[in-house]
């Protein structure tokens, strides 16, 4: 995997957009794998800004997110249909016809996750899917152990997890206990994958995954095994990795 470090998190956050972006414009039928949380707001910002002062074009680019919370319909605020609608679909000039998430309100969750991934095999699966990480160790809501082979399905999310997003839904017992993710296998599959990691909070888990023994539990140690992968850090993401290499 290769690893980038920028100075800080805006820096981080412009290359990860810029990557982006490039996509989108040397393929404008692009087929994009999204993620949310925080990380990924200023990214999204950026492609907002992108989109506005120099007509960066999402007409014909196709979307597939990472995951949603079981439970929750795209109306809900705390939905990840929401959160895309919000920070990116409804700012830019892509066709929601051509965004997917996962159906967290879907009556049969096994025919959704089975669907989600004929929808990605038909759009020709993912040629660049944005990552962030979690405390767990999860990359979508992978959470441990999600083996290299695990496929999209519901999960029950970590406790690490719940504490993490609490502060979204303002109280543990607000929060949904369950989410539907593309599996560790599923995001294997994508052509090229660029992690994002920002902030202190990020370096111990950064080191597990991206230097530590692969293992399904630290499901984003699978990303070794990925033939184009480009974890992109700040500084304080990455203070953990340099110590090991001071070793
Ligand atoms: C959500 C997702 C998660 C987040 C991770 C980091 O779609 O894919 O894996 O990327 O939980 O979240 P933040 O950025 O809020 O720290």
């Amino acid at each position: 995997m290769e690893v980038v470090i920028q100075a800080n998190t805006d820096a981080a956050t412009e290359l990860v957009a810029r990557i982006v972006a490039r996509e989108v414009q040397t393929n404008p039928r692009a087929v994009l794998g999204l993620a949310t949380g925080r990380t990924m707001e200023t990214v999204y910002a950026r492609l907002v800004q992108m989109h506005r002062s120099e007509g960066l074009d999402f007409s014909a680019c196709r979307t597939f997110n990472l995951d949603e919370y079981v439970g929750l319909a795209g109306t809900d605020r705390h939905s990840y249909r929401h959160y895309m609608d919000q920070h990116l679909f409804r700012q830019v000039n892509i066709d929601l016809r051509n965004t997917h998430l996962p159906d967290g309100a879907a009556a049969d969750m096994r025919s959704e996750c089975e669907k989600y991934e004929r929808l990605i095999a038909e759009a020709g699966g993912i040629g660049l899917q944005l990552l962030g990480i979690g405390h767990s160790g999860h990359i979508g809501f992978n959470e441990p152990p999600s083996p290299p082979g695990s496929r999209t399905r519901v999960v029950a999310l970590a406790a690490a997890t719940i504490r993490q997003n609490t502060p979204i839904f303002g109280g543990a017992e607000k929060m949904p206990r369950r989410a539907i993710t593309m599996g560790v296998g599923t995001i294997l599959e994508c052509r090229r994958c660029i992690l994002l990691a920002t902030g202190d909070d990020k370096a111990e888990i950064i080191a597990k995954a991206l230097k530590g023994p692969l293992t399904s539990m630290i499901p984003a140690s699978a990303l070794q095994l990925h033939p184009d992968c480009l974890a992109v850090l700040d500084e304080a993401a990455a203070a953990c990795l340099k110590e090991l290499q001071k070793v």
